[in-house]
């Protein structure tokens, strides 16, 4: 394959800092390098610094955080959608949108490849390159980890030296670590051990509930059509309100998930997911759900988050079918208008009060005090109709067992 111009999904890492210099070998292609902020806490100004020093021609950095959350988490989140009912899909939700950035900046510089630095039995990989085929069926993509020689990190690093490549100088957890404002996700070294339990190394990004504070906090959370717009009372964006949230629910050890999950690929993989904001919207608007949803829109949404997630777990971000799911949450979600309350106690988050003036719920009916406006004599014909076929059926049964 021949290619002029590549664009590189790059972190700054050892891995596709290696991955420049061994483009440009390979290929001898110019190299453009590819840098989202969606919240992963890093300082980025460095990391585009160390790009042009590897040997990239351009180096683009950008904060598209707000995109991310409004355009993509909110997707998933006006379902409530988890993956293998755990996972809120922070990692697999962020890569079509770096994937369509990788994309338009392609077109832009007349690049005619994109680059990333996943391997070949992971999620990510199909999830870069569906998107980038759905965006761009033309595009050619490269996968350096999934061909190169370098079968290791030492390797790695013995390459790095060879090249002049600054390796990074902080000591190396054993894991493989991806965080964004949604969450975190944490795999490998001893976790790979389904019977390990995780060391409170493990975690950056939520205080354990051992440590957290003994007095519960509370939050409230305001949301319009689904969407949160302010915590506590106070307005914000939406960036701020996750980072916010982040902050008060991981102080009290909200948001630690630890799974062994079915990857795309047909692997099981033990993962830690760190999501103590997500967690604790999640939680808030599952209150809303409860008080405004009937029944049928509830149990419909739900089954449907199960595909939801699917569908964002597998790659298939750009797809009518995701499209069009996201059109009936809307429609469905859109009296989700109201405040809710969350308790917060050292690991745990409950919906302890919430209102809407779109509730559905009516104290009247519910009510087994006096104020009961429900007749409960409908309740013998309805028993009657509904148990109506089991009779006709229990009937049938008991004749033919004679
Ligand atoms: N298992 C998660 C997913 O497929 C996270 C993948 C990235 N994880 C990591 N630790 N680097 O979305």
């Amino acid at each position: 394959m021949s290619v002029k111009k590549v664009v590189l999904a790059y972190s700054g890492g050892l891995d596709t800092s290696v991955i420049v210099k061994w483009l440009k070998d390979n290929y001898h292609c110019e190299v453009i390098t590819y840098t989202a902020d969606l919240g992963q806490n890093e300082d980025l100004e460095p990391i585009k610094a160390k790009a042009l020093k590897v040997g990239a021609s351009k180096a683009f950095v950008e904060d598209i955080r707000d995109e991310f959350l409004k355009d993509y988490v909110m997707g998933a989140f006006r379902f409530g959608a988890l993956y293998e009912n755990k996972y809120p899909l922070a990692t697999a939700l962020g890569r079509p949108l770096i994937t369509k950035r990788m994309i338009e900046i392609a077109e832009q510089e007349g690049a005619d490849a994109i680059a990333h630095g996943s391997t070949g039995k992971g999620n990510d990989q199909v999830r870069f390159d569906v998107s980038a085929v759905a965006l761009n069926p033309d595009m050619k993509i490269i996968a350096p980890v999934r061909d190169w020689e370098l079968k290791s990190r030492d390797a790695e690093i013995e390459y790095a030296k060879k090249h002049n490549i600054e390796i990074p100088i902080t000591k190396e957890k054993p894991y493989s670590i991806d965080r964004n404002i949604w969450g975190l996700s944490v795999e490998a070294g001893p976790l790979e051990d389904p019977f390990f339990e995780p060391t409170e190394d493990i975690y950056s990004f939520t205080t354990s509930p051992l440590e957290a504070p003994d007095k519960p906090e509370y939050v409230t959370i305001d949301f319009e059509e689904s969407v949160p717009v302010a915590l506590n009372g106070e307005k914000m964006d939406i960036v701020t309100l996750v980072e916010k949230a982040n902050e008060i629910a991981g102080r009290n050890g909200v948001g630690r998930v630890d799974i062994v999950e079915n990857r795309l690929v047909g692997i099981k993989s033990r993962e830690i997911y760190e999501t103590p904001g997500a967690t604790l919207l999640l939680e808030a608007k599952r209150g809303l759900d409860e008080l405004v949803l009937d029944r049928e829109a509830l149990h419909l949404k739900d089954t449907l988050a199960i595909k939801y997630a699917e569908l964002v777990y597998y790659g298939y971000w750009f797809t009518d079918v995701r499209e069009a799911l996201d059109s009936f949450a809307k429609t469905l979600t859109k009296n989700l208008t109201g405040t809710v309350k969350v308790k917060l106690y050292k690991g745990s988050a409950t919906t302890v009060a919430r209102k809407s003036p779109y509730a559905i719920y009516n104290q009247q009916l519910a009510t087994y005090d006096t104020t009961d406006t429900f007749n409960h004599k409908f309740g013998e014909a309805f028993c009657y109709i509904w148990g109506l076929p089991l009779k006709v059926s229990a009937a049938v049964k008991r004749e033919q067992n004679k």
